[in-house]
């Protein structure tokens, strides 16, 4: 296992806890397909769901944020847009070559985790 899920990364709605767990398990299911040496191919999938599941993750955490009139959420939400370029970009260096494996799975767990802590876990107080 890559990264462990705590309960204090919860912020207390259903639904998003329940996504930030399954990016965890994503991000340890990419780990453990490159520690099995998977393929690039293999690699490149798990990594663009990961991408892609957290970008619809950031919408509806939007939404979330939005139904209880977050006061940050203009910020916040330049923050998802900011995480998105740079995974993107990221990827982009992986692609290339200009980034190992590790070095993929060390960005995306500060990437998700650093996120999670510093941004998403504001909303709890905000939340009944
Ligand atoms: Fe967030």
């Amino acid at each position: 296992m890559f990264v462990l899920w705590k309960p204090c990364y919860c912020i207390g709605d259903e639904l998003i806890d329940r996504q930030h767990q399954r990016l965890v398990s994503l991000l340890n299911y990419l780990y453990d397909r490159i520690m099995e040496a998977c393929s690039k191919k293999v690699i490149d999938l798990v990594l663009m769901e990961l991408i892609r599941y957290a970008e619809t993750h950031f919408q509806d955490e939007e939404e979330l944020m939005r139904r209880i009139n977050y006061p940050e959420l203009d910020k916040h939400q330049k923050e998802h847009e900011r995480l998105v370029t740079e995974v993107f970009h990221f990827k982009e260096k992986f692609d290339r070559g200009l980034a190992t494996k590790m070095e993929l799975l060390h960005f995306l767990r500060e990437w998700l985790v650093n996120h999670v802590i510093n941004e998403d876990l504001k909303i709890k107080c905000f939340l009944k």
